[in-house]
């Protein structure tokens, strides 16, 4: 475990953009800006895809939108914090995976993931912890390191991953 000197954007540069009903995600005690630009219809809502436009989403930000009812973390990374997230040794890992399973084949700047702990569900903050550019969950203390897995903690796995797919540089659909 690597405790690493913070430099990158911190809370203050977290959106939480609502695609569905307003407040549905328990974000703990976090008091994260709401940014409600989608707005869908009740008709969009049923759908089980979401699109979402990543040109949004500066480099080094991180935003939280909602897909099937779930909070997702789209983070788009810096070339520090993958270049970590590539450097980690599978050994150092709890739930052994390397950044490349984490992310898309020439998207690694693209971090996308169910924002929900898998211990029991906390939605963790970003960049509050151990590892720079990572998530801790303050329920029970867990880490998560810059390509979201679990580095510490009770949490038994790494961040879970919804299906995406990429329909250019600038637009995933998720589901
Ligand atoms: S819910 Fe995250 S550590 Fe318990």
């Amino acid at each position: 475990m690597t405790a690493d000197v913070k430099n990158e954007p911190t809370r203050r540069d977290f959106l939480y953009i609502a695609t569905g009903a307003v407040g549905v995600v328990g974000v703990g005690s976090a008091a994260w800006p709401l940014v409600d630009q989608m707005n869908p219809s009740a008709a969009v809502q049923a759908l089980a895809t979401v699109e979402f436009d990543l040109s949004t989403v500066e480099q080094g930000a991180l935003v939280l939108i909602k897909w099937n009812g779930l909070p997702i973390f789209v983070r788009h990374r810096t070339p520090d914090a993958i270049a970590e997230a590539q450097g980690t040794a599978l050994a150092d890992l709890k739930d052994p995976a390397p950044d490349s399973a984490r992310v898309k084949l020439g998207q690694e700047q693209w971090l996308i993931m169910i924002a929900n702990c898998t211990h029991l569900g906390c939605v963790p903050e970003f960049d509050t912890g151990v590892f720079r550019g990572g998530w801790d969950c303050k329920c029970h203390g867990s880490q998560y390191d810059s390509a979201g897995r679990v580095r510490s903690g009770p949490a038994p796995k790494n961040l879970v991953l919804p299906p995406y797919e990429f329909l250019s540089d600038t637009l995933v659909k998720i589901g």
